[in-house]
């Protein structure tokens, strides 16, 4: 066993968080399990104060607790250079079997100092720009999920992320498909489609939706969403989402990989708990997936 762990580490250390009032704060799950948390204080460009929480095992937390010591008195740059190797160069004596806690307390720190970098960004900005990838540049990226009924009754669904409000005269949104998608030629064929909007609470169907093709079974009935058919269109709504969107198209235009269909909204669905007096949606009200 290390000094480290001798020095008695695994009885709350000093430096066992929270933090109050932190600059920079992340917690981050390693492959094992555990879960680790750390908070930095930056001042005069120096971490001035690093505590961290685990609620690991003994080797978990003394290198989260050497992280944090070592992260004292370093410039942010320094402490994303904080290595698994340097800590376990520090914290002698960590079993071969527990080596992976010092990589969880390596993230872990390096996250927090990302965050710090996110809300300190305007500071940071040096005022010089440079050229960057142009794919998918324009962001935040919509969540949706866009559902479709082919004339032969075939309901689908696939996530896009393509997708904007275009026009509020009249009201009309627009989604951009790739041809090669199933969902593509039911749109094509049937003219409408529902937009739906989830929340943080569809993830699963999110994911399952965006990564798999109806081309190769029925995804609706496969991950268990829950459907009614649209009042206007004839495209299925998902009830699970707070907002549904049925829309007909008006439009298309061949952007390139995508098409961009202008759906012009016939009617909007959202859950009773969202609609305003006035008949606007209170988004603060949910967290939409991001
Ligand atoms: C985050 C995310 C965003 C996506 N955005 C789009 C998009 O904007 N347009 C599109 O055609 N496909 C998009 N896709 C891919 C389709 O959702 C995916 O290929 C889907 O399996 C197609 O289903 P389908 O073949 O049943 O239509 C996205 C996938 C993900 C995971």
């Amino acid at each position: 066993m290390s000094d480290f762990f001798e020095a008695g580490v695994v009885s709350v250390p000093s430096n066992f968080g929270p933090l109050r009032d932190a600059d920079g704060n992340a917690r981050v799950t390693g492959p094992c399990g555990d879960t680790m948390e750390f908070w930095i204080s930056v001042i005069d460009g120096v971490v001035d104060d690093a505590r961290y929480t685990s609620d690991g095992c003994m080797a978990s937390n003394a290198c989260g607790s050497l992280a944090a010591i070592l992260a004292r008195g370093r410039t942010p740059t320094e402490v994303e250079n904080i290595s698994q190797e340097e800590i376990l160069s520090r914290a002698r004596g960590i079993p071969e079997s527990d080596r992976h806690c010092a990589l969880l307390a390596s993230n872990a720190i390096q996250a927090a100092v990302a965050d710090y970098r996110r809300r300190n960004f305007a500071s940071l900005r040096s005022g010089e720009k440079r050229a960057a990838n142009a794919r998918s540049i324009v962001q935040p990226r919509p969540s949706l999920i866009v559902s479709c009924r082919g004339t032969d009754g075939r309901d689908n669904a696939l996530v896009v992320a393509y997708g904007s409000n275009c026009s509020y005269d009249p009201c009309a949104v627009m989604v951009g498909i790739v041809p090669t998608r199933f969902s593509y030629r039911l749109i094509k064929e049937s003219g409408c489609f529902v937009v739906n909007i989830p929340s943080i609470h569809q993830r699963a169907l999110y994911d399952y939706l965006g990564s798999h093709s109806g081309r190769d079974g029925d995804k609706l009935a496969v991950s268990g969403a829950r459907c009614v058919d649209g009042d206007v269109v004839r495209a299925p709504l998902l009830v699970d989402c707070p907002v549904n969107i049925e829309c007909v198209v008006t439009d298309s235009i061949v952007a390139g990989s995508h098409e961009l269909f202008i759906g012009k909204i016939q009617k909007v669905h959202a859950d009773s708990e969202l609609v305003s007096d006035d008949g606007s949606v209170d988004w603060n009200k949910i967290s939409l997936l991001q």
